[in-house]
């Protein structure tokens, strides 16, 4: 690492879109997500008192002690004090001090990770003013540590990963059972079509009991299969059949026919068939609106409006129960989608949803 890191620097991180493979990866499962173009960006100076400050535009500043330890620091500075505690325990010495300087453009309760965006840029500035390195994976479950036993989600390793190993240009295939990432091309521009994402602004919660409740349904799903995870069920149907409860059999069905999906539409991606997985994306969106639970009725309209002005296909990505959907567009359809989902709004008496229009992008780094 030069001198130049440990003087000071900026590093960014982007935000990520989940195009298919939701609620899969901490079942062990598979997932298609990429990185968006939008980036939390941290600029980083080193202080030599032994503390870490943080400020982000109007947000209440963060001021906290390099051995910060979970319960110390809440609100949006433990995002940052997390990462600084777990890369402390990782290096076995406290991070330097230092000050950060955020800047985001990653839409903040969208589902678009804007808080493992943050915690990956700040993980590398640290890192950076450390003078260390960690291997890509291992870093993705350190901010993973931090996000589950310091901010208090327990959520899996799909972002992180998304965020620290995707390029520029392709989808990244997750394997959150082996931890690989294999790049699959998207060429949205050979293939006539855009990526919209779409924020109806229902935002949503990782915090709360719902993400929970479905991971705790997962595991009692694999405990009655008596299987270590999900994805070591052989025979789908077969296991299906034989989870006598109806709530915990639907809660595994999302699972099981979402893993299968997302390898139907590697598998297309890599034909370069980008069109075909629209209906794959919108087969996954029921299911987690009927089997999973987890969709809401803002996002369901904003999904069928997609569909109703030309899109190839639609879903709710990332969490849940709130959210920003993506869509597959013809390029010519885009203008047509807009409408429909602008007008979908107005008639709920809702404020216009924020249509961005992205593509694959590179995952996190210095600038
Ligand atoms: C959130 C979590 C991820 C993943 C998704 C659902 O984004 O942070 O780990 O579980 O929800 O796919």
């Amino acid at each position: 690492m030069s001198g130049q890191d440990t003087a000071g620097g900026t590093w960014s991180a982007p935000g990520r879109v989940n195009l298919i493979g939701d609620h899969t990866d901490y079942n062990a499962g598979f997932a298609l997500p990429f990185a968006l173009p939008q980036r939390t960006t941290v600029t980083a100076r080193p202080r030599t008192d032994g503390r870490v400050t943080a400020t982000s535009g109007d947000l209440e500043p963060g001021d906290f002690p390099t051995t910060t330890q979970p319960g110390d620091v809440t609100g949006w500075a433990a995002y940052v004090a997390g990462i600084a505690w777990v890369l402390g325990e990782h290096l076995g010495t406290p991070v330097p001090g230092a000050d950060l300087q955020i800047v985001s453009e990653v839409p903040v309760g969208s589902g678009l990770s804007s808080s493992h965006s943050l915690e990956c840029a700040v993980a590398l500035a640290l890192l950076g003013l450390a003078g260390a390195e960690v291997p890509r994976e291992e870093l993705a479950l350190l901010v993973q540590r931090a996000e589950n036993d310091y901010v208090g989600a327990p959520t899996g390793l799909l972002d992180q990963t998304a965020i620290l190993r995707s390029q520029d240009g392709h989808l990244s295939f997750f394997d959150a059972r082996d931890l690989t990432v294999e790049p699959v091309p998207c060429d949205l521009d050979a293939a006539g079509l855009t990526l919209l994402v779409i924020d109806p602004h229902a935002p949503h919660q990782l915090v709360d009991g719902g993400y929970a409740s479905r991971r705790e349904a997962c595991e009692r799903a694999a405990r009655e299969l008596g299987v270590p995870t999900l994805r070591e069920v052989e025979d789908v149907d077969a296991a299906l059949a034989s989870l006598t409860d109806d709530e915990t059999r639907r809660r595994a069905r999302h699972v099981l026919t979402e893993n299968q999906r997302v390898l139907e539409c590697v598998a297309l991606a890599r034909r370069g068939d980008l069109a075909g997985i629209g209906p794959l994306m919108t087969a996954s969106h029921a299911s987690m609106r009927d089997d999973f639970a987890n969709s809401v009725p803002v996002v369901d309209r904003t999904v069928e409006a997609a569909l109703a002005g030309g899109a190839l296909g639609a879903r709710m990505t990332g969490g849940g129960f709130g959210g920003a959907v993506v869509a597959l567009v013809p390029r010519e359809a885009v203008p047509e989608v807009r409408a429909a989902v602008t007008a979908a709004a107005a008639d709920a008496g809702l404020e216009a949803p924020v249509v961005l229009d992205v593509r694959p992008s590179r995952g996190a780094g210095r600038d």
